[in-house]
């Protein structure tokens, strides 16, 4: 945003007495998703002068509340007129792209649809005071990065293609399940969906050439594909074995090694590996997961240390148990090679060890990685993000 455009926002700030009565809440090292998710349906609506003038370095993790006795001065300070001037005088030094109009015509629908809160136009329409070319820019951090999530249809996939999206970013959902994959898909703005057999290497690289195609680069890759097999290696079939670690392991790594020029190309990107509780400790009968998680673990850390002069960050998201289909299908299966009844596995498997007893639940981790994709996290890379309710502390 031009500085002149910063100025008169920081003044009009200062001005507007419908600003007088709200809220300032600087939230600085949380996820955004976090504080979204607590402020439910009031959503951020947030000219970032006022982030410059709380001097933090995460200008979009301010939130903006008007009290509900404030009352909008947008219209009050300004005449409807000389906003109406003001915002196509805006536009034409600031150009304006099909994609901003697009967007900026998107937040407008939603403004005077009331999905947004009314910005203050003291009984104006709501047309003749449209957001900002660079207000809509400034939606959130995430707004303009583009994201490929596998897995996407089910489980923890889901809750961050949702997050992702939630908070304005481009996904492609790529997944072996089509007829969810594509029914989530048209749930979200922003997204798409791509069948994908992680195991096959064309597909990898025909998912990745489709971000290039649609929007000519990818920020954020999340490889969270994955499933379980239990039984004891002498039993273990050894196809599903490779099996397990083809989606687990390798094919992390050719989507990885596709998407990289592109992440290198802008000099930013996060690469988010969803590895398990299982990548740092083992559990019987799980040897092909186990594996496939450890395996993850190296390769996190030796492209982090590859990639982070380029500007790209890649970690490992270590969970314990959540609340997916992944974890009520292997259920039974642990009954069975456990010799114990289904709710024995729940209490004596699977949560005897961690210090909270329960599972997660998907959206916790998404809130994780959503966090791990912000500029705040520009400098976690190489690691093991746990959040295993502390099983590991032990
Ligand atoms: N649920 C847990 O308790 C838990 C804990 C730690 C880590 N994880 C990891 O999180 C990731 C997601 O697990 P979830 O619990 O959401 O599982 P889930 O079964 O709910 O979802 C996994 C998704 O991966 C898809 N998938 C499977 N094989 C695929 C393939 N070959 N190509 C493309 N997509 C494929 C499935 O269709 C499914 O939609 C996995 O990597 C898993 O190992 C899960």
């Amino acid at each position: 945003m031009p500085p002149w455009c910063a100025r008169s926002m920081t003044k009009w700030m200062r001005a507007a007495p419908g600003v007088e009565g709200g809220v300032q809440e600087t939230v600085t090292g949380f996820p955004r998703s976090t504080v979204m998710g607590a402020l439910g349906t009031e959503r951020a609506w947030m000219p970032w002068p006022l982030n410059e003038k709380a001097g933090t370095s995460a200008p979009r993790a301010s939130i903006l509340r008007a009290a509900p006795s404030a009352k909008p001065g947008y219209g009050r300070v300004l005449p409807p007129l000389r906003s109406l001037f003001r915002w196509l005088a805006r536009i034409m030094v600031s150009g304006l792209s099909t994609g901003r109009l697009k967007k900026s015509l998107r937040v407008l629908s939603l403004c005077t649809s009331g999905a947004l809160p009314d910005r203050g136009r003291g009984g104006i329409p709501a047309w003749l005071a449209p957001p900002l070319p660079w207000e809509v820019r400034d939606m959130g951090e995430m707004s303009q990065k583009c994201a490929v999530v596998t897995g996407a249809a089910n489980g923890i996939g889901l809750a961050v293609a949702q997050a992702l999206s939630a908070q304005g970013a481009r996904v492609l959902m790529a997944d072996l399940d089509e007829e969810r994959g594509q029914a989530a898909a048209r749930e979200l703005p922003n997204a798409l969906f791509q069948r994908t057999d992680i195991a096959s290497r064309e597909d990898c690289r025909t998912l990745v050439a489709r971000a290039e195609r649609e929007w000519g680069r990818l920020d954020i890759l999340v490889n969270n594909a994955g499933l379980q097999h239990v039984s004891p290696v002498e039993d273990f079939p050894e196809d599903r074995w490779e099996h397990l670690l083809r989606i687990m392991l390798v094919g992390p790594f050719l989507l990885t090694k596709y998407a990289l020029p592109m992440m290198y190309a802008r000099r930013w990107g996060r690469i988010i590996n969803m590895s398990s509780l299982h990548g740092l400790v083992a559990s019987p009968y799980k040897s092909a997961y186990v594996s496939a998680k450890h395996g993850l673990m190296g390769l996190t850390k030796t492209v982090a240390l590859e990639a982070a002069d380029k500007g790209v960050t890649v970690n490992a998201v270590c969970p314990s148990y959540v609340r997916t289909p992944l974890v009520e299908k292997q259920i039974a299966d642990q009954a069975r090679v456990h010799g114990l009844s289904e709710t024995e596995v729940i209490e004596k498997v699977m949560l005897a060890p961690a210090a909270v007893k329960r599972l997660l639940e998907p959206s916790e981790v998404a809130a994780y990685v959503m966090f791990l994709c912000s500029e705040a996290a520009g400098g976690v890379t190489g690691g093991a993000q746990v959040i295993d309710c502390g099983w590991t502390a032990r």
